[in-house]
């Protein structure tokens, strides 16, 4: 799948987020390693750390119909400078993708940029420092 399709997968789920507290609506798009393509807008609550990314939806659905690996994601919201997943969404990339996954991160003018899981999260926390 290319780019731009997965950039118009997370342009069209855009549309559904639920953001009535910050007005800023956010979709998130990705290719599984085994082919499906998944989606996912932020959707927040009035009890405001109750809210969810855009993200971790899109996650959230790669994993319940039964898919296990992120090969690309693609982030939009209608921001000045293209979107950059949050601190926590970086991690829950990281759970499911290669280092070297690419992230497309756009804004709904057009602008996009180019990054990977790894370079968005160095020095992350693995498993491995769970083990002595
Ligand atoms: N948001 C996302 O959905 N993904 C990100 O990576 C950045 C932030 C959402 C959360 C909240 O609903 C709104 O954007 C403002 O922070």
């Amino acid at each position: 799948m290319s780019e731009t399709t997965l950039i118009d997968e997370a342009t069209r789920v855009r549309k559904n987020a639920h953001a009535p507290y910050s007005n800023f609506k956010v979709g998130c798009a990705l290719r599984s390693v085994e082919g499906n393509l998944y989606v996912g807008c932020n959707v927040e609550n009035v009890a405001y750390p109750e809210g969810t990314c855009a993200e971790a939806g899109a996650i959230a659905a790669m994993i319940a119909a039964g898919d296990t690996r992120i090969a690309e994601v693609a982030v939009i919201a209608d921001s000045p400078a293209p979107v950059p997943p949050c601190g926590g969404c970086r991690q829950k990339l990281a759970e499911f993708a290669d280092l070297d996954a690419p992230i497309t991160m756009a804004t709904t003018e057009g602008k996009t940029e180019a990054t990977q899981v790894g370079t968005l999260l160095p020095g992350l926390f693995t498993a491995a420092h769970m083990t002595k």
